[in-house]
């Protein structure tokens, strides 16, 4: 299987990227392929709002995202991180979800109708992890909120929702055993739903009568 992480963070060994190396650890220890993506050390840039997606279904802007566009599509599941920056998430992972517009479709003459352009042949399945340096939730603002939004208006199922404060120096996390035991057993736990999504008995048709 192929799983892909997408971190908000620029800092490879800072504390998003140490929870999200952790989370991969079980897929990796499996022989499934991993890969991290940072959007902040690539050339993307913000939406431009053009709506040219609405009549291609692709994204014209021509930058590094139309490389990660594939692997959206392929990958068997998806992990994505932030740190907290003003009680909301990075602007990095905000610039990388708003791109992901052009994967969603709305009807033309209602725009309250609307759907996730991504191949749905069963439910697609997401974890996020969000990280702050204060010690409140309410420091965190919108941040674990607002991505479950976004990914779940993407078609995700989001398997897990992990919140981790008083981070504040690159690899702080580390010290927080606790966090870093949930992050291994979050990975588990969507590997374990993958497995189990890929064994499920479908209803045969009539069965319910
Ligand atoms: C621009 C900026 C804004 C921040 N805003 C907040 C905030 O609103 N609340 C908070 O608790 N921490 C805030 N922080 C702290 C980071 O969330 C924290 O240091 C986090 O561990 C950084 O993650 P990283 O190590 O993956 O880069 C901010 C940091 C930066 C650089």
């Amino acid at each position: 299987m192929k799983i892909i992480a997408v971190c908000g963070s620029r800092r490879e060994k800072g504390n998003t990227a140490t929870i999200i190396n952790k989370t991969l650890e079980p897929f990796i220890e499996d022989g499934h392929e991993t890969e991290i993506i940072y959007p902040g050390k690539m050339n993307i840039s913000g939406c431009n709002g053009c709506e040219g997606c609405a009549k291609t279904g692709r994204c014209v802007v021509k930058d590094d995202m139309q490389e990660i566009y594939p692997k959206i599509l392929e990958a068997d599941a998806f992990i994505a991180g932030s740190p907290t920056y003003f009680y909301n998430m990075s602007s990095d992972m905000k610039k990388f979800i708003d791109r992901c517009y052009c994967l969603c479709s709305f009807d033309k003459e209602n725009r309250a109708v609307w759907i996730s352009r991504l191949p749905q042949t069963g439910p697609r399945f997401a974890g996020l992890i969000s990280i702050c340096e204060q010690n409140s939730a309410d420091d965190m603002g919108f941040t674990p909120a607002a991505m479950q939004a976004a990914y779940e208006s993407l078609g995700y199922r989001i398997v897990f929702n992990q919140k981790v404060l008083h981070a504040f120096e690159a690899g702080k996390v580390l010290q927080f055993k606790d966090q870093m035991d949930a992050a291994y057993s979050n990975g588990k736990k969507l590997l374990k739903t993958l497995e189990l999504n890929r064994q499920r008995t479908l209803f045969p048709s009539g069965s319910l009568n």
